[in-house]
């Protein structure tokens, strides 16, 4: 097949890791007889600096051209000024919403080889094989008003924590068929017991359930749910949360897979265009050192495949070489290893084989 991918490297390790995702994709596509076009584009920090915009109108122009978009990072110290009108993260968040990706999935998939690499003990993180589906357009990111005013002569900020039934609807019904995938179990996480917008989650999560009779839906405080992930991460399947919880959960989990540059995502809305990056930052302290994890990346890239491009067999070999290089010990810098940023991405590309 013949597919347009708009690669945006972002700032940082960025930069770094998208590359491999890209010669990953680049073998696949010699492995299975595919053309996948790249058009690179700026996004974050650097089209700041070169555009004095974060999303450029070319970018999200491209990126709803494309059939899938491949994103690196955005973000570092040179933008964090807290007066500054433009941020980096600005771009990822409207880009985020012009292109109506809702639902974020962020799988936390143990590899047994790595369970030194994480803190936790082995026997916590025996069978975990956890979804994370993260709403992404809606939430305190993007609630109105978001402001900064004085107030009596005092400085005062507000940020607003505001969800539809239909932002809602949309999210849980992807995370019930998710569940149908996989495992049946959905959990829903939110603080029912403090917030009205929790309230309404459980409200229209029952009636969806309708729906999905053999999926067994439950609920669970995001206090507890973040012990949870922690204690007995085995016991759950797929976990749908509002969007800042599901940005802090999915960080706390990806300490169950060893370090969070392995964790892969893909924002998905009603259409098959989605966006795919790691959930990994910006790391500028390491950018351009090649020693960046880019398994993150490279996940994401299959994630591309399975859900923009419907190859599943194609990400299914991704994922598989990944598996093997990780068993058989290629590691990076967070995972206690030595090999550069290029050198893991090789030993991903030289384990790839079409199945057939
Ligand atoms: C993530 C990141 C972003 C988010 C930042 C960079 C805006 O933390 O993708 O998890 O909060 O969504
Ligand atoms: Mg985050």
């Amino acid at each position: 097949m013949q597919a347009q991918i708009a690669l945006l490297p972002g700032d940082g390790i960025g930069v770094d890791v998208t590359r491999e995702g890209r010669k990953v994709l680049e073998a696949i596509s010699k492995e299975y007889g595919h053309e996948f076009y790249f058009e690179e584009l700026m996004i974050g920090g650097c089209a700041i600096d070169n555009e004095g915009d974060p999303l450029p109108s070319e970018t999200l122009k491209a990126c709803r051209r494309a059939d899938a978009v491949l994103l690196g990072a955005v973000g570092g110290p040179k933008w964090d000024d807290p007066n500054a009108h433009v941020r980096p993260e600005q771009g990822l968040l409207r880009l985020r919403y012009g292109l109506g990706l809702f639902a974020n999935l962020r799988p936390i998939k143990v590899y047994d080889a790595l369970s030194e690499a994480s803190p936790l003990r082995p026997e916590k993180l025996e069978n975990v094989d956890l979804l994370i589906v993260r709403e992404l357009m809606s939430g305190l990111y993007y609630g109105k008003p978001s402001k900064i005013e004085t107030v009596d002569g005092e400085e005062r900020a507000t940020d607003t924590l505001t969800y539809s039934a239909r932002e809602i609807k949309r999210v849980i019904q992807l995370a019930f068929r998710m569940a149908m995938q996989r495992r049946r179990k959905l959990t829903v996480v939110d603080k029912a017991n403090v917030l009205q917008t929790s309230r309404l989650w459980r409200k229209v999560a029952v009636q969806v359930a309708k729906d999905f009779p053999e999926v067994s839906l439950e609920f669970q405080l995001v206090d507890s749910a973040s012990m949870r992930v922690i204690t007995s991460a085995a016991s759950l399947d797929v976990l749908v949360t509002e969007n800042m919880f599901g940005d802090i959960l999915s960080d706390e989990a990806s300490v169950l897979v060893g370090s969070l540059g392995m964790v892969p995502s893909a924002a998905l809305g009603e259409g098959s265009l989605g966006l795919y990056e790691p959930v990994h930052g910006s790391a500028p302290d390491i950018a351009g050192k090649g020693l960046a994890n880019p398994v993150g990346a490279i996940l994401s890239a299959a994630m591309l495949l399975r859900y923009s491009l419907d190859l599943a067999k194609e990400a299914e070999s991704i994922d598989v070489a990944v598996g093997e290089a990780i068993n058989q010990g290629a590691r990076t810098m967070d995972l206690g290893g030595e090999l550069s940023t290029e050198a893991m991405g090789d030993e991903v590309c030289r384990r790839l084989t079409a199945i057939r």
